[in-house]
């Protein structure tokens, strides 16, 4: 197994593995150190199956069910991503976000495979947490440091929900849920407990103040960190390929799926998976 970085600052591409034929311990070893140390790994030409996507994941959690975006019964923890040619709606993840972050325990990360992709456009942007942290400035860093910020699901709850003809994949998510408008308290700096670096835990989806200030006061400090962790330095983009498979680390990254594919059918098999859960990120 090699790792290629792809950028200076995060993201690394894998190869020589075969997603197809099993996983070796050392393997899935080396496969959960790269995850640790590049936040996003990325694995071309694997076209795997359920069950590969499904050893895949367990690799570096246990499979967890998307409370808003669950799969099909035989196997829940598999969100199909799918945006039909004929749509013109908005897209699944079109906006900067790590997923979930309103629930009391964000999913660790999710493994997202390529099933049918657009000849172009549809691609996925990362940016680290960790970087965008590492570049602040220190009277802003202390400002976070300690500090909670409070997270709302936004367009799964009631308060805050879009338009119903902006909503992406209506019949298969759910919305309108009143506990998703609940404030949600998660440490604003986490630490990676394998590598030990610090990184933001905000985003603009789901981020609605930082405790201690009410939401108009907190509105100035946040946009301007939402725009800081967006800098170019800060984010890579991945052109998807046939059988690529991605995994990343949903606490140390944002992510955003841009939406410019009209025309274009794209169905992307998507799991995701609980770690040892956000206490061990508290530093
Ligand atoms: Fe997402």
């Amino acid at each position: 197994m090699e790792v290629h970085p792809i950028t200076g600052v995060f993201g690394a591409e894998i190869t020589g593995i075969d997603l197809k034929s099993g996983l070796a311990a050392a393997t899935a070893d080396a496969l959960r150190a790269a995850l640790a140390h590049h936040l996003v790994i990325v694995l071309r030409d694997q076209h795997i199956d359920v069950a590969a996507h499904q050893a895949l994941t367990r690799v570096f959690g246990t499979p967890a069910i998307n409370p808003y975006a669950p799969g099909p019964d035989a196997h829940p923890e598999m969100t199909t991503i799918l945006k039909e040619a004929d749509e013109r709606t908005g897209v699944f993840g079109g906006g900067w976000h790590t997923d979930l972050s309103f629930l009391d325990q964000p999913p660790g990360g999710s493994v997202l495979a390529a099933i049918d992709i657009p000849p172009y456009g549809g691609d996925t942007m990362f940016l680290s947490q960790q970087a965008a942290w590492d570049s602040l400035p220190e009277p802003m860093k202390s400002l976070l440091d300690g500090r909670n910020a409070a997270h709302v699901g936004k367009p799964y709850g009631i308060k805050w929900a879009p338009p119903v003809e902006e909503q992406a994949m209506k019949g298969s998510t759910k919305r309108g849920d009143p506990d998703a408008d609940r404030e949600r308290l998660h440490p604003a700096v986490m630490t990676h407990p394998v590598t030990g670096r610090k990184g933001l835990y905000i985003n603009p989806t789901y981020t609605l103040r930082l405790d201690g200030m009410s939401e108009a006061d907190s509105a100035p400090i946040l946009n301007q960190l939402f725009a800081h962790c967006t800098l170019p330095e800060h984010c890579l983009r991945l052109r998807w390929s046939s059988g690529m498979v991605v995994v990343w680390d949903n606490y140390s990254t944002q992510h955003y799926a841009i939406n410019d594919y009209h025309g274009f059918r794209r169905e992307m098999r998507r799991s995701t998976f609980d770690n040892d859960g956000i206490a061990a990120w508290r530093g």
